[in-house]
């Protein structure tokens, strides 16, 4: 293929070497990179994108209709090193006839792992046990010391009973749970494998010694965990966040959390990322914040770039995707 039938593809960050090689093996693309472990600074992306046939993206560049302008009518196809797609503008990318690579299932495996690590991570204080073992405040065996709460015989509300909330399910029913709700647009068959009672959220949130959210981020689930929300919530209950930190009013969980309305949090994903260091949030003994590491294992980020590389590849060439979003 002549350079100038070359197809201009924009990587807006180094990506694991999976799918790179694949990207590089590919005779059709003229590539071009933002050769940085660090985010593209929007000018940068604005000046890559321009002409390009093709994007490879992550979840933190927000390609808008900015983006999409400066890309021009090139563009065929955006493929994101992500399952979830909220920094898409959909309903601008869909007029535009582009089609959308994503990484669903890929992940679950990991991101619902890590969901059940820092749930019990949260629930059973770990992080403040390790830090009282380090600064010495361990002084013996105490009956009433870093006590937290345990799964054995409680009920667990879903918020969202996707590939990766029934995933979490899985994982979480041998640990001895009593009930599982979960909560979503509708019921799901596949609900029964976990013996899941769909709920209203009202009642979720009300009855849940462990609320765990694992929806997208969509306009109706922003913000959606908000004081009311929280003043539902036992006293004793736990709530853990993997999904998207829109999905959560961070000042109301502060308040929940600091006045006691809820036992504790754990969050993997907040507003904005990286959260500052001097966030309220951060200075909570009963808050657990991860900095966004849900699929964050070698194998798993392996998998994602490959396939984000074969979406970018199919898109390019018009034939069918490994994994498209349908829109
Ligand atoms: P799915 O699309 O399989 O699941 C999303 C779920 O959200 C669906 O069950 C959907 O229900 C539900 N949902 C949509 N709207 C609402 C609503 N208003 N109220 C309650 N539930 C709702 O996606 P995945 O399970 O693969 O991923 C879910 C999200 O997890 C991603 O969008 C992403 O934001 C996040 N994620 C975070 C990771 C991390 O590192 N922390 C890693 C991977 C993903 P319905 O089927 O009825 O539409
Ligand atoms: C996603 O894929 O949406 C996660 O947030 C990162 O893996």
């Amino acid at each position: 293929m002549s350079a100038h039938q070359m197809l201009k593809v924009f990587v807006t960050r180094r990506i694991p070497q999976e799918g790179m090689k694949i990207l590089q093996k590919a005779s059709m693309c003229d590539l071009s990179l933002w050769d940085s472990d660090e985010p593209v600074p929007r000018a940068e992306l604005l000046k890559g994108v321009a002409g390009a046939h093709g994007l490879i993206c992550l979840l933190s560049d927000k390609i808008d209709t900015e983006v999409l302008d400066a890309a021009g009518p090139n563009l065929k196809v955006i493929s994101t090193l992500s399952v979830g797609f909220d920094h898409l503008a959909i309903d601008e990318i869909k007029k535009r006839g582009i089609r959308v690579g994503y990484t669903p299932d890929v992940l679950t495996d990991a991101t619902a792992e890590l969901t059940v690590a820092l749930l019990l991570a949260t629930a059973r204080r770990l992080p403040e046990g390790v830090e009282e073992v380090k600064n010495g405040g361990w002084s013996t065996w105490k009956p009433l010391w870093l006590c937290g709460y345990g799964l054995s015989g409680s009920t667990v509300g879903v918020i969202g009973l996707g590939r990766i909330g029934l995933a979490i399910a899985r994982r979480l029913k041998p640990f001895g749970v009593k009930k599982l709700l979960y909560t979503g647009r509708k019921p799901k068959p596949e609900a029964q494998e976990v013996d899941g009672e769909y709920v209203p959220l009202d009642t979720l949130v009300r009855e849940s010694d462990f609320v765990v959210v694992s929806c997208a981020l969509t306009p109706d689930t922003q913000g959606l965990c908000d004081k009311t929300f929280f003043g539902k919530m036992k006293k004793t209950s736990v709530f853990i966040n993997t999904s998207r930190g829109a999905v959560v009013n961070q000042d109301d969980l502060f308040e929940a959390l600091s006045s006691g309305q809820i036992a504790a949090a754990g969050l993997d994903v907040t507003t904005p990322e990286p959260l500052p260091t001097n966030h309220p949030l951060l200075t909570l003994k009963n808050c657990v914040v991860l900095p966004h590491i849900g699929s964050a294992t070698y194998s798993t980020r392996g998998v994602m770039s490959e396939l984000t590389a074969n979406n970018l590849l199919a898109g390019l060439t018009g034939s069918e995707m490994p994994s498209e979003l349908k829109m």
